[in-house]
């Protein structure tokens, strides 16, 4: 299949990115002495290896709202809302209420506190899984619920998809981003480690299979039999782009996983209140044996919480497994994920977020069909982003296909054209409450700006 741009000219890609490149240098200068100075004392400059992407980290000063404002002066509509944490939007006068009250009556106890129930019931009336556990990330959260689901079959192998990212903890850093020199074949996906210091006998228990691909799926959960104790799966994949479930793809994971006696977890530190008030569990009507969440749940503090049936964090109270975490229910999170999740994000939230990401996606299916580019965006709500191929991406492999220079002069015109999105070019957008359909249509003019230039 052709993955060029058909009415773009070979080469012009190139063209711009070089002038973008010179046009956010030249207005990034302050970021640039500063990503210098940490890289003194700070591996990459950054805090998290995430945070430097080409073609080089913009520091961020202060935000409000919609908006961020960089250490150059820089204003932004915000559109990366810290990986998706952001759907509160900047300073969100409740939350800072909330954090302030808290934080004047003291932070942190490591001792329960009357509201981490309330937050607790919100979650299960969301997912619709009665009993919850605090974490302080994703990372721990997928951690928890891989540790619960060995626990609970007595089963030490896990099976996940194929460019998945569950955090950085060894269990689940296999297969994050294979080379194809490594991947081996489609039908049988090799188990590689992401990065070195992962053990070989933790990557031997991760069995690796495509996204959308029931029948492999199958022959893996036979190849081992009485083996797996959970299939992992992030129900829309959005660490490359954003990767639908095909139709009964969900349901039929569950299936198949419980006539193999394993359970099936979702992760939804991504999906989880931001594609629907209970993310993928709402939007595909099917509850899994767990829930990891984080990011968006916290009001913008670091958080987690992985939710489950009844009899699997069951093994929690017969003491079999060991659930724990010095910040677990941090009171200041915990107030602010309180505010966000019983006070922000309401149902007037959710049609809000589907009226900004209508007006995006029209916009931007206009002007992809006025400048006949070969693309096409996918919003879901709060999330959303543009897939730089025509057909459907089903899977990582479909993935590899799509010319990666594309993310990336997009990346570029939006940022030297006021719109942070998030780094990488598998990444997508996040709005958040505060985002108004003016914010979301300069990300359209930005792009149409692009596709006139392309196109020229
Ligand atoms: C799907 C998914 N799971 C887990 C994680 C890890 O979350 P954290 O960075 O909070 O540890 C991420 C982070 O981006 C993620 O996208």
């Amino acid at each position: 299949m052709s993955t060029v741009a058909e009415p773009i000219a070979p080469g012009r890609v190139v063209e711009l990115t070089a002038k973008e490149e010179e046009r956010f240098r030249s207005k990034r200068r302050r970021s640039d002495e500063l990503w210098k100075q940490a890289r003194q004392v700070i591996p990459r400059g950054v805090p998290s290896s995430f945070q430097d992407a080409a073609p080089q980290p913009v520091f961020i000063d202060h935000g409000k709202g919609s908006r961020i404002w960089d250490v150059d002066g820089n204003e932004y509509v915000d559109f990366h809302n810290g990986f998706g944490v952001m759907v509160v939007g900047h300073a969100h006068p409740v939350i800072v209420q909330a954090i302030n009250e808290r934080a004047a009556r003291g932070t942190h106890f490591a001792q329960p506190v009357a509201d981490d129930a309330v937050v607790a019931t919100e979650l299960a009336r969301r997912f619709k899984q009665p009993q919850w556990r605090f974490t302080n990330s994703g990372t721990e959260s997928t951690l928890d619920a891989v540790r619960l689901a060995r626990a609970f079959t007595g089963r030490e192998r896990l099976i996940k998809m194929e460019a998945t990212y569950h955090g950085h903890h060894d269990s689940l850093m296999v297969s994050v981003e294979p080379p194809p020199e490594l991947f081996g074949p489609p039908d049988q996906p090799a188990s590689v480690p992401w990065s070195e210091g992962v053990p070989k006998a933790i990557v031997d228990l991760v069995s690796v299979v495509p996204f959308n691909d029931l029948e492999v799926l199958e022959r893996t959960l036979q190849r081992h039999p009485d083996q797996v104790a959970a299939v992992i799966v992030e129900p829309v994949m959005m660490n490359c782009g954003i990767v639908l479930p095909d139709d009964g793809y969900l349901e039929g994971l569950r299936t198949l996983a419980h006539e193999h006696g394993a359970l099936l977890i979702f992760d939804e530190v991504k999906t989880g209140v931001t594609i629907d008030p209970a993310g993928a569990t709402g939007r595909f009507g099917v509850v899994p044996d767990l829930v990891c969440l984080a990011k968006a749940i916290g009001g913008g503090l670091p958080c987690g919480a992985v939710g489950g049936r009844a009899d699997v964090m069951g093994t929690i109270d017969a003491h079999k497994v060991v659930q724990i975490g010095t910040f677990n229910g941090n009171p200041l999170t915990i107030a602010a994920s309180k505010t966000a999740l019983t006070s922000v994000l309401t149902p007037a939230a959710y049609a809000h977020f589907d009226a900004l990401a209508e007006a995006l996606e029209g916009g931007l299916r206009k002007v992809m069909s006025d400048y006949q580019l070969p693309f096409h965006p996918i919003t879901l709500a709060a999330r959303g982003c543009v897939t730089y191929r025509k057909e459907r991406v089903r899977n990582y492999r479909d993935y590899l296909t799509i010319d990666k220079k594309y993310a990336y002069l997009s990346w570029l015109y939006q940022c030297n054209r006021g719109v942070l999105m998030a780094p990488g070019a598998e990444e997508n957008w996040t709005l958040s409450v505060q985002h108004s359909e003016d914010d979301v249509l300069r990300y359209v003019r930005n792009f149409e700006e692009m596709a006139k230039a392309l196109t020229s």
